[in-house]
């Protein structure tokens, strides 16, 4: 074994690299369950990867096809049912750890400096998986993905001046239809898969390079031993990569119970609609993406058409998703952790996470006065929590936060 080892060390960087990223990266002791979500997103990523591989062995990507392709896959492929299922459920399953891994930041204050850029790669990763998870519903061509792609790209036309002429290029064509199809399979399939895996790469090297925070805030270089070693710090490998195991099979749990006895879960990760093929002669009652894009879609619905056009909405749309880039900047509070936060911060967040789910509900109900009404108050709220941040973040007196982390 050594021999060998020796032989791929003098040709390539193996045991370094095992060492620098794995049995001496040196990790906070006192990480909690919050810290199993960024590598539940990595096995779910590959969960999806290799799914989605089969899933292409027997899809058809044209707008004649692709409906049956896919009940063919269900019914006659031999597990073809598990892989489209692993696959769809897997889509909902990620954003779900997608979502609390983001919650953990604003928990820990992880975005502060100096991980400003593993949060601006965590941005740009969260729109990536956006885009793809869009394309990859209009793939099966049933009624939800035509309507819904439909609603969605007919925003572009709404951009002044340009509006028009983009959407025909997006679309390939005047309307959704077999150009769209193919060129979104291009996409799901090869294009941000790519730039998904190039992403996470970087958001693991730039999240080496400073090292993770944790649940205190507490930056564990700055107390080392005469080694050189923090003194709160624990080798990655074994210790988490053990208790991170621990975490899949718990999540395993959940997710198979999900799999195997609810994978349309009742609508809301495969919608009733999309089991019909796609007509473009008949309109669903109602239209809505799957939850984990409603609450950008409510703001959207919320903001009131002018002068007939519907660019207002879609620009709060595009505001209300990349203003959360701007988080690492429109913090000013002197301390991390919520543990050590002023309570003006702590009443921000709460009503900030309550407006967002209550804008993800309101986003797959149907339009009525009243919920037009509660959505603009939660669309006021939303951008209420990061425009008014400088100033609640700088007041309120916060907990002295401690030298080395508690236990
Ligand atoms: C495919 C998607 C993603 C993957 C695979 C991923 C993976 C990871 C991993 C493995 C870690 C280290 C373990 C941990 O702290 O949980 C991490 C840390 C982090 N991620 Fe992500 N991530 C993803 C998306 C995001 C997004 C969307 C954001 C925010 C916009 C984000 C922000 C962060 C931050 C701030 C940290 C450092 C946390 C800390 O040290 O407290 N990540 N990520």
């Amino acid at each position: 074994m050594n021999k060998k080892q020796n032989w791929i060390d003098q040709r390539f960087p193996l045991t370094k690299t095992w060492n620098e990223h794995l049995a001496k990266y040196y990790a906070p002791r006192n990480f909690n369950f919050w810290y199993f979500f960024g590598s539940l997103a990595i096995l779910v990523l590959v969960l999806q990867l290799v799914t989605g591989i089969f899933l292409t062995m027997y899809f058809k990507p044209d707008a004649a096809n692709a409906f049956t392709s896919v009940e063919y896959i269900m019914r006659d492929v031999e597990w073809g049912w598990l892989m489209r299922y692993l696959h769809s459920t897997g889509a909902s399953a990620f954003f779900v750890i997608i979502y609390f891994h983001m919650y953990r930041g604003l928990l820990y204050g992880s975005y502060k400096a100096p991980r400003e850029l593993i949060w601006l790669l965590g941005m740009a990763l969260y729109i990536a998986l956006m885009a793809e998870a869009f394309m990859g519903y209009v793939l099966p061509w049933g009624q939800m993905s035509y309507w819904g792609a439909q609603v969605i790209i007919s925003l572009f036309g709404s951009v002044p001046v340009i509006g028009p002429d983009l959407l025909v290029w997006i679309l390939g064509d005047y309307a959704v239809g077999d150009p769209a199809l193919t060129r979104f399979f291009s996409l799901h399939v090869v294009a941000l898969p790519l730039i998904l895996v190039v992403l996470v790469f970087l958001h693991i090297v730039a999240l080496h390079a400073v090292g993770s925070n944790n649940p205190d805030g507490v930056e564990i270089k700055k107390t080392k031993d005469k080694d050189g070693i923090p003194k709160d710090g624990i080798p990655f490998h074994p210790y988490y990569t053990v208790k991170d195991i621990m975490g899949v099979f718990v999540f395993l749990i959940i997710f198979c119970s999900v799999l195997f006895y609810a994978p349309a879960l009742n609508g809301y990760f495969l919608e009733h609609a999309n089991f019909v093929e796609a007509n473009p002669l008949q309109t669903p009652d109602h239209i809505a993406p799957l939850w984990y894009l409603t609450p950008f879609y409510s703001v959207l619905r919320a903001i009131p058409p002018m002068f007939g056009s519907q660019f207002p909405g879609v620009l709060a749309m595009f505001v209300a998703l990349l203003i959360l880039a701007a988080l690492p900047w429109l913090d000013r509070s002197p301390v991390k952790s919520i543990r050590y936060r002023s309570s003006p911060f702590k009443w921000a967040l709460g009503v900030f996470v309550i407006s967002f789910v209550v804008l993800g509900w309101l986003g797959m109900e149907p339009v009525t006065p009243r919920n037009v009404l509660l959505a603009r108050i939660c669309t006021f709220l939303y951008f209420a929590f990061f425009i008014l941040m400088p100033w609640y973040t700088s007041i309120g007196k916060t907990k002295e936060v401690p030298e080395r982390v508690t236990e």
